[in-house]
């Protein structure tokens, strides 16, 4: 049975004192809650991931980075390797985010390369695609988010992907207020669910956890979360006040 699962995508948000102070709520609220539906997930900064680490407990609130480099060590001025996020104690790295494809012009080849080095390091993968409004009006969004997955993924063993969750995110919904509609999001995330079945077989595929990010808020969560290929949530805004990213948790 595929985990349900709901992660926080802080982005470049907060300090280190308010970003320890929210995990330390979200750690406490999860804790009080009788019986979880779903695994949480604080995805923070690099400079947060140590102090982070410190105050959450780790079985109750996994931890996750929101890059990591394509090359292990050496002279990458700036760089954060996974070796290096996965010594903080960081479970989870989140790779493929739209805003880095975007902004910092990473390829489906560099991402490729991070898969494969955060996966050697033992760190799990939030791997995010999604189409733009470009692509979803001019209709070849089912080809964009298949050659992301297929490019970046399906190099892997099947022992490999099961350390793979996926996060379908069109870029239309992010930050932006406009959220999928539940039937929007269903019939994508059935689609990748039915490319991961071709590749790795039906079982690798039911297991495979499948989230949604794009707007995704505490009233529009329980919509989506009752479609049946939808597993969670990948949460940007309403992740950083810890009473919506709990209203999204226990959406389940
Ligand atoms: P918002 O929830 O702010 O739309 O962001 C979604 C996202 O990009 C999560 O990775």
């Amino acid at each position: 049975m595929r985990k349900n699962i709901v992660a926080g995508n802080w982005k470049m948000n907060t300090t280190v004192p308010e970003g320890v102070q929210l995990a330390k709520e979200v750690c406490q609220a999860v804790s009080a809650v009788e019986s979880l539906k779903c695994d949480v997930i604080v995805g923070v900064p690099f400079t947060h991931l140590t102090a982070v680490r410190e105050v959450i407990d780790i079985n109750k609130v996994g931890l996750a980075a929101q890059n990591c480099a394509d090359h292990t060590s050496g002279a990458y001025t700036g760089e954060v390797s996974a070796p290096m996020v996965a010594s903080t104690g960081a479970n989870y790295v989140i790779l493929g985010h739209s805003e880095r494809r975007g902004y910092y012009h990473e390829t489906a080849q560099i991402l490729k390369e991070k898969v494969d080095l955060a996966l050697q390091s033992g760190l799990k993968i939030i791997f995010c695609c999604g189409e733009s409004l470009e692509e979803r009006e001019n209709g070849t969004f089912k080809d964009v988010i298949e050659a992301e997955i297929r490019d970046s993924l399906f190099h892997l063993t099947t022992e490999q992907f099961q350390n793979i969750v996926i996060a379908y995110e069109p870029i239309w919904a992010i930050g932006t207020g406009k959220t999928a509609t539940s039937d929007q999001a269903q019939e994508i995330h059935a689609l990748i669910r039915s490319l991961v079945a071709d590749k790795f077989g039906a079982q690798v595929a039911d297991d495979t956890t499948i989230l949604y990010g794009g707007s995704c808020k505490p009233s529009n969560a329980p919509e989506l979360f009752a479609k049946p290929d939808i597993d969670g949530g990948l949460i940007g805004g309403a992740s950083l006040k810890a009473a919506d990213f709990m209203g999204i948790v226990t959406a389940f």
